[in-house]
């Protein structure tokens, strides 16, 4: 360890105070900070420090962005029910790209999940189906479907490759998960794990913070931290040698997630576009999601918590909110457009500053934790380069068929909890059987009401009251029923399984059959 070597460069950039209790180290706490400092690009942290807070105090000192918000035009606009003419033409070309070994998807799993209060990474999670099915099971499932699915309609035997990006927090329990569970059935050459970055939290005039004597506060540097590492580690150069061409990047909390949706990459090539954006409608102006809209002509998501009530209230001619595009974090590339992001725009992208309440060691080596903000966390976000796109296109689909994040604990809020994504999946289902002939009849062989699907985050006051209401009829939980993405991704193929059958919930459709829990006694 050549230390007098790291105090010039930290005195250099003004962090001399990360070696203030070296001596108090003992030798293997002192070979960690040394390792995690002489890692550290000091000259760079500092000047993203300087950029993020500029931009940062420049937009608190600015008004708010409402005056300069447009909706996205109709003509950049598809959508999943207004334009059901279109849908089969959609959905053949994504299943012909897929088919064709020409999509990928990307998953960002590299937050620290911390609402939800877990230890270990979020797609770890089971929220209580019938099956125990974690979200990286059903996810994984679903793409296994899905290129079964292509290869049935166009007789290509295809692949589509998952990207899994990581962070330093989750990139050991993800792998060793995945390893436990044999890739759920995909081939392993086809999942592929990649990191990205860290960035220390800073005091609000710069300094890094200590979380203990020997070792650095750090968490992840935001999703659109994808972009750095997607160049870091060749990932885009892995997706050019496999002949891809577009990629679905998508959230590890929406249950209800369509990996590689054929109909959105189908729509999306049939627009010409290098950059899409899936959207659901916002139906209550408070509704903590960011909308999709246009800011001095450039397309960006801007998050709630930057607008005003009035703006967020606004509606158009047709009563509908006027920033209605609210974003699930579904978004579509294609592989050009990723290429010349890391080549070209990554570097412009700046980060944006966090006001939090970071843990530290005072002088004295105490540690600390503030009752209020003391310094900032910089992070980048995925969307962060729809401004550079060429073609821009926006989809918007139903929020019950396709959105239910999970990020609070059961315990804490009464949304996109672990009962919500639960109750979202079964209610899903049910309806998919409903939809393929199928019934559900009580104790007494008696046919039960087809009831309307359960509350999901953000809806109207008046439609959850009315869910709410139908739901204490049924006993406030929706009919149990779960069906293996092994056996339908979106509702296809039932009919063989349910048509003109009755059913006991709990219902599990699975690879290996129709089980009724009750009555085979499970
Ligand atoms: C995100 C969207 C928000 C959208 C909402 C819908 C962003 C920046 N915001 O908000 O506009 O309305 O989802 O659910 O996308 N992640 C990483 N690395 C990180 C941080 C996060 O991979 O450093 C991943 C998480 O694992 C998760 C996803 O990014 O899969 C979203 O992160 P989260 O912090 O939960 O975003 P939200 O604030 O919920």
């Amino acid at each position: 360890m050549n230390v007098s070597d790291l105090k010039l460069r930290l005195s250099k950039a003004g962090q001399e105070h990360l070696l203030q209790f070296w001596d108090e180290l003992d030798k293997a706490q002192q070979v960690e900070l040394y390792s995690e400092l002489q890692a550290m690009n000091f000259e760079e942290l500092n000047i993203f420090f300087q950029k993020a807070t500029e931009g940062f105090n420049q937009s608190s000192q600015q008004e708010k962005v409402d005056a300069r918000m447009e909706a996205v035009p109709r003509e950049v606009l598809g959508s999943a029910t207004r334009d059901q003419d279109q849908l089969q033409a959609w959905e053949s070309e994504g299943l012909l790209q897929i088919s064709q070994s020409k999509v990928a998807v990307l998953l960002l799993a590299g937050g620290q999940g911390t609402r939800l209060g877990v230890a270990y990474p979020k797609g770890m999670y089971d929220v209580g189906l019938p099956s125990h099915k974690t979200l990286f099971q059903i996810q994984a499932e679903r793409i296994l479907k899905l290129q079964q699915l292509a290869e049935k309609c166009y007789g290509n035997k295809c692949t589509i490759p998952w990207y899994i990006m990581t962070s330093g927090r989750t990139v050991a329990p993800t792998e060793e998960f995945f390893t436990r569970h044999r890739y759920f059935g995909l081939k392993k050459e086809n999942v592929v794990f990649f990191q990205q970055g860290m960035l220390p939290a800073m005091t609000f005039d710069g300094k890094i913070v200590l979380e203990e004597k020997g070792r650095v506060s750090m968490a992840p540097d935001g999703n659109g931290g994808l972009y750095r590492a997607l160049a870091a580690q060749n990932i885009v150069g892995d997706m050019e040698r496999r002949g891809i061409w577009s990629v679905h990047v998508y959230c590890v909390d929406n249950i209800l997630v369509r990996v590689a949706d054929p109909r959105f990459i189908g729509f999306c090539i049939q627009k010409g576009a290098d950059c899409g954006a899936k959207v659901v409608e916002k139906t209550n102006p408070t509704e903590p999601v960011g909308v999709v809209c246009r800011v001095d002509g450039a397309y960006r998501v801007v998050e709630y918590s930057e607008v005003s009530l009035a703006t967020a209230q606004r509606r158009g001619p047709d009563g509908r909110l006027l920033f209605s595009a609210g974003n699930i974090a579904n978004h579509f590339f294609t592989v050009p457009f990723l290429r010349d992001v890391v080549d070209v725009y990554e570097p412009q992208l700046q980060h944006h500053v966090a006001q939090k309440k970071i843990p530290y060691v005072d002088s004295q080596g105490q540690i600390i934790k503030p009752d209020k903000p003391n310094g900032i966390k910089m992070e980048k976000f995925v969307f962060d380069i729809f401004q550079f796109a060429k073609k821009f296109v926006v989809y918007e689909v139903l929020r019950e068929d396709e959105f239910s994040p999970l990020k609070n604990a059961d315990s804490q809020n009464g949304k996109d909890n672990p009962t919500t994504a639960r109750h979202a999946l079964l209610s899903l289902h049910h309806c998919w059987v409903l939809n393929a002939g199928g019934h559900f009849i009580d104790e007494n062989g008696s046919r039960l009401p087809a009831i309307p699907r359960t509350a999901a985050s953000g809806q109207s006051e008046a439609v959850t009251a009315d869910v709410n209401d139908n739901l204490k009829d049924a006993n406030d939980v929706p009919i149990q029923c779960e069906i293996s993405p092994l056996v339908s991704y979106a509702g296809e193929g039932l009919e063989s399984y349910v048509a003109n059958r009755e059913f006991h919930a709990p219902l599990i459709i699975d690879e290996r059959g129709v089980h009724e829990l009750v009555k085979n006694g499970v």
